[in-house]
């Protein structure tokens, strides 16, 4: 009996497609969001003493709770916001099935849930497979700066949840805490839930500052905010994460994380709360090391044919290629890996509508010789 796919859009992502292509044809590998450097000094080493020390069986559901007392402890050192360890943080394997476990917790057959284009890919299918449906608004064309006007149109009365990410992948806009205001006053004249994926959180440049939903009174009582420690220490391998939300919304994660994966990986858990015990304050020095690894790909590319703003968040930075050709952007990312060994994403496939736009992504959390060497490439074309 054939079976019916119940996501019948959903193939390979990008992300692998675009890696699978950089491996084959030996190309720079600045398609997928992962760093290429070491992990803080000491932090796999813990990893290992804590298996040989044995910590190698379930955790609690929760979370280990040492880890969820040093989250709490950086949430209060970065956001200056309280949370209660035991009801309000749930460790969770990645920020993915965080999201995953929010928007099952949340929606209901029937219901719609507002996401922005160009949106990250997890969300439509935790979507769909929780019988919503996803509405697709568009980011403002070159800005990429939310268009509430349009968010606003766009909500119903089957409006459940909305989709927030900053910073932003793929575009690297930040929200303003305008922004939040406006979302708060949406949120409670319309009465939905908000789900936001902060995972690149520390990473914001130029003096600009995160904006959580967690520091706004109004969105911390209808929010899940989603975190990721692979952003944070460079260790996408180990994918665990945290989401933060009231204890009533809390309570319902949890429901559906403990038959998801019901927990993250007990040693990885231990050595994560070792970092965070002895350095606390690591965080704050990660704006300007990307920043910096940004500045190099961009002076670097200077002689290019390219145009671009610098990215003001995340570490990935958009490249304008419509003075170079004016090929489809996923045509030219697959032709540039095979032929000047460069691989990016191309933008359009986060959009349900792409626009006319030519924009590739590029990841620069890359060594420098890497950035530097995929800059003479690009400025060759
Ligand atoms: C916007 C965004 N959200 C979530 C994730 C997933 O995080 P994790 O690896 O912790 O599941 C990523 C990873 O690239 C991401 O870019």
């Amino acid at each position: 009996m054939p079976l019916k796919s119940k996501l019948p859009q959903v193939g390979t992502t990008i992300f692998t497609r675009m890696s699978g292509l950089a491996q084959t044809h030996n190309a720079l590998n600045l398609s997928q969001g992962f760093p290429d450097f070491a992990p803080p000094e000491g932090l796999a080493r813990a990893l290992g003493e804590h298996a040989v020390q044995g910590h190698n069986q379930y955790a609690p559901m929760a979370g280990l709770p040492r880890l969820r007392e040093a989250i709490a402890g950086q949430l209060a050192l970065h956001r200056k916001v309280t949370v209660d360890p035991e009801e309000e943080i749930t460790v969770v394997p990645g920020a993915t099935e965080g999201i995953f476990c929010a928007i099952t917790a949340v929606v209901e057959g029937g219901d719609e849930v507002i996401v922005l284009d160009p949106v990250y890919d997890s969300y439509e299918p935790a979507i769909a497979l929780a019988g919503g449906r996803a509405v697709h608004v568009p980011l403002t064309a070159g800005s990429f700066a939310i268009d509430w006007d349009r968010v606003e149109e766009a909500i119903s009365p089957k409006t459940k949840l909305f989709m927030l990410n900053s910073p932003h992948n793929p575009c690297g806009s930040v929200v303003s805490a305008a922004d939040l205001d406006v979302l708060a006053l949406l949120a409670e004249k319309h009465d939905f839930y908000v789900c936001s994926d902060e995972v690149y959180e520390h990473l914001v440049f130029d003096g600009r500052q995160h904006r959580s939903v967690l520091q706004h009174p109004v969105l911390k009582e209808r929010s899940f905010a989603h975190f990721s420690f692979g952003k944070t220490l460079s260790v996408t391998g180990w994918k665990t994460g945290y989401c933060v939300a009231p204890p009533a919304l809390t309570a319902e994660l949890r429901k559906v994380h403990q038959y998801v994966a019901f927990v993250a990986v007990t040693p990885v858990q231990h050595a994560l709360a070792d970092f965070f015990e002895a350095q606390p304050r690591y965080p704050v020095k990660l704006a300007s090391d990307y920043e910096r690894r940004r500045d190099l790909f961009l002076s670097a590319l200077s002689e290019s044919r390219f145009s671009w703003t610098p990215t003001a968040g995340s570490f990935f930075q958009l490249l304008d290629f419509a003075d170079i050709s004016d090929e489809s952007d996923t045509a030219l990312s697959e032709r540039w890996t095979r032929e000047i060994g460069v691989a990016s994403i191309p933008v359009s496939v986060f959009y349900e509508n792409p626009p006319t736009q030519s924009v590739l992504r590029f990841c620069f959390a890359k060594s420098d010789d890497i950035l530097l060497e995929a800059a003479e490439r690009l400025c060759a074309i």
